[in-house]
């Protein structure tokens, strides 16, 4: 299957993920190659890396998998653990894991020594079609997500879908509602495929979202314009996503859980404020219901939501703009909400 090229880097998937790996660690001479996994990734993902890595591994650094411990704290254990293993500007850091590993890896590898080699190899849908692409890295600051980070471009992603049988059925719902995004900011055809007929952890749809995405970011690396788009849905999602976290009475919702509930709603504010079709909106709604249990969310969660929205990293001048659709594949950046029609956009979620 054909890579994916980026500006610096590229995305190769499957067999050509293999052999990239293999030259690229046998042509750079690195002093020390450090493998970084959680507890899920040893178990399910380290056997079938150690079979088709060709050279040594110098050591593997552990950390605990989840959100809350995607934080500074976990990044100063691996600083240390990379100093005591006397890691040096020369050094290789292979990222094994989903969005938070990958994140918070590139992060360690972005900032130790002012800087090394990283790689990412995604395992979760959602860090192989979007966390692993792009070069954003970072953890969050409490619970205020992605707070602190840089970007900072990989040396490659390796792609191998087959870590997807061990991954469960909920996680990979939470990469389909990524891919789900980019049909619909992008590519109409892309969004009717997926909600139609196409098996989504199929190669060739992985392939297609990673292209979509690189694509975007390829045009705008420093997210001055057009990478905004890739934020549809987050500005709400994001917030309920903190929201939940911080609140032991609701159901923590995995990030893609979260921002499919920020697309039906920032869906509904595209057919107030930049006339998407009712009709459209209504498909965006059952294309997503149909595969994310709705939450139920209350006049006191909701005015909470609102004013987690704030501290949005998307919020420029104190404003908070929004990506909306104009239709099904055409997104519009910075565009701003009146405050009467958050109510009604959970409103008609609810429905
Ligand atoms: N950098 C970006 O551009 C970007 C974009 C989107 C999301 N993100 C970030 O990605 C994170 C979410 O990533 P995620 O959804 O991959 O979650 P995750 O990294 O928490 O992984 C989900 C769970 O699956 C386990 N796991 C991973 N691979 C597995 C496998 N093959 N088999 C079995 N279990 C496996 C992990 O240990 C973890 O328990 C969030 O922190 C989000 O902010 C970043």
């Amino acid at each position: 299957m054909e890579s994916v090229k980026s500006q610096s880097y590229e995305v190769h998937i499957n067999e050509l993920a293999k052999a990239a790996l293999n030259q690229h660690v046998a042509q750079n001479k690195y002093s020390k190659i450090f493998l970084l996994v959680d507890e899920n990734t040893k178990l399910h993902c380290k056997p079938l890396f150690l079979d088709m890595f060709e050279s040594a591994i110098d050591a593997v650094l552990e950390i605990p998998s989840g959100e809350e411990h995607k934080h500074i704290h976990t990044c100063l254990q691996l600083w240390e653990q990379l100093s005591r293993l006397d890691g040096d500007r020369k050094s290789l850091l292979i990222n094994l894991g989903g969005g938070v590993l990958t994140d918070m890896g590139g992060f360690v590898a972005s900032t130790f020594k002012r800087g090394i080699d990283f790689i990412n190899i995604p395992t979760t849908l959602l860090s192989m079609v979007d966390a692993s692409i792009g070069g954003k890295t970072g953890v969050d600051l409490g619970s205020l997500k992605n707070q602190i980070g840089v970007i900072n471009q990989p040396q490659m992603v390796l792609v191998f879908p087959e870590f997807l049988k061990t991954l469960d059925e909920r996680q990979t719902k939470s990469g389909y509602a990524e891919m789900l995004k980019h049909g619909l900011i992008q590519d109409k055809a892309y969004w009717n495929d997926l909600t139609e007929n196409q098996n989504f952890t199929d190669p060739a749809c992985i392939q297609k979202s990673i292209a979509i995405k690189n694509e975007v970011v390829l045009q705008d690396p420093t997210e001055q314009g057009l990478r905004k788009i890739l934020n549809f849905g987050h500005t709400l999602g994001h917030a309920i996503e903190s929201y939940c976290l911080d609140n032991p009475n609701k159901r923590t919702l995995l990030h893609g859980e979260a921002i499919a509930v920020g697309m039906i709603l920032e869906g509904y504010l595209s057919h107030e404020l930049r006339g998407l079709s009712r009709l459209a909106l209504d498909d965006i709604k059952k294309g997503f219901l149909a595969h994310f249990d709705r939450v139920d969310f209350n006049e006191e969660d909701i005015d909470a939501i609102l004013q987690l929205l704030k501290y949005d990293k998307k919020n420029s001048h104190g404003n908070v703009n929004f990506v909306l659709l104009q239709a099904i594949g055409t997104a519009v950046t910075d565009i701003k909400v009146p405050e009467e029609l958050f109510p009604k956009a959970f409103a008609y979620y609810e429905e």
